[in-house]
C-alpha cells in the first residue's frame, strides 16, 4: 500500500502541473483572508434566487464592497467581478486569474465546447463523468430547463463517444460492458421544491423528470450518476433513485450510480439500506456506488449549529478518513452486487483501496478510481500509469452557474484538513499514508 500511494504521489514536473501550484497559492490567499471567505459564503447562500449573471456579480460586487478592509485580493476580486471590466485591458489582468480558476475546474461553457478536453482525457487513457453546472434551482422553469439540458446532453455526448478510439482497460470490468457516457446529475437542479420538512413534494416533482432521463439514458446506453448534497436532500434523494430502479422497465438499465458520503455518521447504516435494496431489485446491471468523504461539511456543521443540533457528520477528520476505509471494504466485498468508485484525492484513501480490491482478489477493471477535473490531475496520470480505471468529473458550465462548486472547491482544498493542502504545504508523503 505504502508503495503504491508513493507512486501516486510521485511530483510531475509539466508546465500544467506548476501552474496548478501558483493557482493553489491563490486559493490559500483567498481561504486565509476571513472577510473574503464570508463574502464568499453569503453569495453561495444568495446565488440560486438570483435571476441571472448581472444580479448574481451585483451580489458578489456589493459583498466585496462591503469589506471595511479589504486586502489585495479583495480588491482585485471587486474589480475583477464588475463585468464590464472582465473584456477590458484595464481589468485584464484581474479578469485572467478569475478565468482561469474557473477555467482550471471547468471543462468547457456548453458540451460543444467540453467535447475537446473530454477526448482528451480519453486519448490520455482516463474516463470522464460530466456535470451540467447548477444547482437549488428555485422556479419550476429552471428545473425543466436543467432535465432539457442533462438529455441534450446525453444525446450529445453520445454522438462524440462514438467517435472515440476503442479502450477495452476503460470499457468493461469482469462484470460486463462500462458505458462510455457518463453524466452526474443533481436532483436539487431538477426541482426547487427539496425541503427536508416535505420530502414527498420535491419528490412528486423530480420523479418524472429523473424518470425520462432515465429512460433516454437506458435507450443510449449511457450511465447516470445521481450525485449526493447536503442532509437536507439526501433521504428524498435515496428513496426516489432507489424506488425508480425497482421499477420494472428499469431492470435492464440504465446503468446507475448513487453517491455515499463517509462524514456522515450513519453512513454505515445507510449503505447497508442501499445494499438491501440493490439486492432485491434484481436488476441486470449493477448499482455504481461513489464513495466520497463529503463536500457540504462546512454547510453540515455551520447548519447543526445554528439549530443546535448534534452534527450528522464526524467533527475529527480522522473520523471520517477511517469511515471511508470501512465502507471502501464494505464496497469492495460487495462486489459484484454493486460497482465501487473511490473518488478521493487522498493518496491513502486511493492507495487503500487498491490495495484491498488486489487482497480480495479483485481484478484493476473491477473498481475505478475517480477524481475532480483541476484537483486531481496529477493523480489521474498516476492511476492511469498505476494500469487502473480512472473517471475525471468534469463540469460544463458558465462561472455564474459553477460558483457553489467553485466555492466548496475553494473551501475544502485550503482547509487545514484537507490532503491536498497539507501536500501542498510540504507535510511529508509517508507520515500522510499512514494508518488515520
Ligand atoms: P481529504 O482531504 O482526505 O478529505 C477532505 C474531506 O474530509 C472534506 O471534504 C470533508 O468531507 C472531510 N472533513 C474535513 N474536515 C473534517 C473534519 N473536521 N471532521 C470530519 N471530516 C472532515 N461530494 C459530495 O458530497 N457529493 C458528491 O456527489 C461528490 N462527488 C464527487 C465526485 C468526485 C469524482 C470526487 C473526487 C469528489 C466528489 N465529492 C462529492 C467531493 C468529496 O466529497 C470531497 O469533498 C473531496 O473529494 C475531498 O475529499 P478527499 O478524500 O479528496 O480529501
Ligand atoms: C460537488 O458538486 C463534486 O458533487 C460534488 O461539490
Amino acid at each position: 500500500m505504502l508503495e503504491l500511494g508513493r507512486r501516486l504521489g510521485r511530483r510531475r514536473a509539466s508546465a500544467a502541473a506548476v501552474k496548478r501550484a501558483a493557482n493553489d497559492r491563490t486559493m490559500a490567499l483567498v481561504a486565509a483572508d476571513p472577510e473574503l471567505r464570508a463574502a464568499l459564503f453569503r453569495l453561495v447562500d444568495v446565488a440560486p434566487a438570483c435571476r441571472g449573471n448581472e444580479e448574481l456579480r451585483a451580489h458578489l460586487a456589493a459583498y466585496l464592497e462591503g469589506i471595511e478592509d479589504p486586502g489585495p485580493l479583495a480588491s482585485f476580486g471587486s474589480r475583477a467581478i464588475d463585468s464590464r471590466a472582465l473584456g477590458r485591458a484595464s481589468g485584464g489582468v484581474a479578469a485572467t486569474m478569475v478565468r482561469q480558476m474557473a477555467k482550471r475546474f471547468i471543462v468547457g461553457e456548453t458540451i460543444v465546447d467540453a467535447a475537446r478536453p473530454i477526448e482528451r482525457i480519453w486519448r490520455d487513457g482516463a474516463t470522464v463523468t460530466v456535470d451540467l453546472l447548477g444547482e437549488a434551482t428555485v422556479t419550476e422553469e429552471e428545473g425543466r430547463a436543467y432535465a432539457r439540458r442533462c438529455d441534450e446532453a446525453l444525446v450529445e455526448l453520445s454522438r462524440h463517444a462514438a467517435g472515440w478510439a476503442d479502450r477495452p482497460a476503460v470499457e468493461a470490468d469482469s462484470i460486463g460492458p462500462i458505458p462510455r457516457v457518463n453524466l452526474s446529475v443533481k436532483v436539487t437542479a431538477l426541482t426547487p421544491l427539496v425541503r427536508a420538512a416535505a420530502p414527498e413534494r420535491g419528490r412528486a416533482d423530480a420523479v418524472g423528470r429523473l424518470r425520462e432521463l432515465m429512460r433516454r439514458a437506458a435507450g443510449l446506453g449511457a450511465h447516470l450518476h445521481v450525485d449526493m448534497e447536503s442532509m437536507d436532500s439526501r433521504e428524498m434523494i435515496l428513496d426516489l433513485v432507489l424506488d425508480l430502479l425497482a421499477e420494472p422497465e428499469f431492470a435492464a438499465g440504465p446503468s446507475l450510480g448513487l453517491v455515499l458520503q463517509a462524514y456522515l455518521r450513519d453512513s454505515e447504516e445507510m449503505l447497508e439500506r442501499i445494499l438491501a435494496r440493490a439486492a432485491a431489485a434484481e436488476r441486470s446491471v449493477p448499482l455504481t456506488i461513489r464513495l466520497v468523504k463529503g463536500a457540504y461539511w462546512d454547510h453540515e456543521t455551520i447548519e447543526a449549529a445554528q439549530h443546535g443540533w448534534a452534527p450528522p457528520v464526524w467533527t475529527d477528520k480522522a473520523d471520517s478518513d477511517r469511515c471511508f476505509e470501512r465502507l471502501t471494504r464494505r464496497l469492495l466485498d460487495s462486489y459484484p452486487l454493486v460497482r465501487t468508485a473511490i473518488a478521493s484525492h487522498n493518496l491513502r484513501s486511493v492507495a487503500y483501496a487498491a490495495a484491498y480490491a488486489e487482497q480480495i482478489g479483485l481484478g484493476p477493471a473491477d473498481f475505478e478510481i475517480q477524481v475532480l477535473r483541476g484537483l486531481g490531475d496529477d493523480l489521474q496520470e498516476a492511476v492511469v500509469e498505476a494500469g487502473l480505471r480512472c473517471r475525471v468529473y468534469c463540469p460544463v458550465g458558465d462561472m455564474v452557474s459553477g460558483m457553489a462548486y467553485l466555492v466548496r472547491r475553494l473551501l475544502e482544498n485550503t482547509s487545514n484538513a484537507s490532503f491536498l493542502a497539507s501536500r501542498a504545504s510540504g507535510s511529508d508523503l509517508d507520515a500522510l499514508l499512514g494508518r488515520p
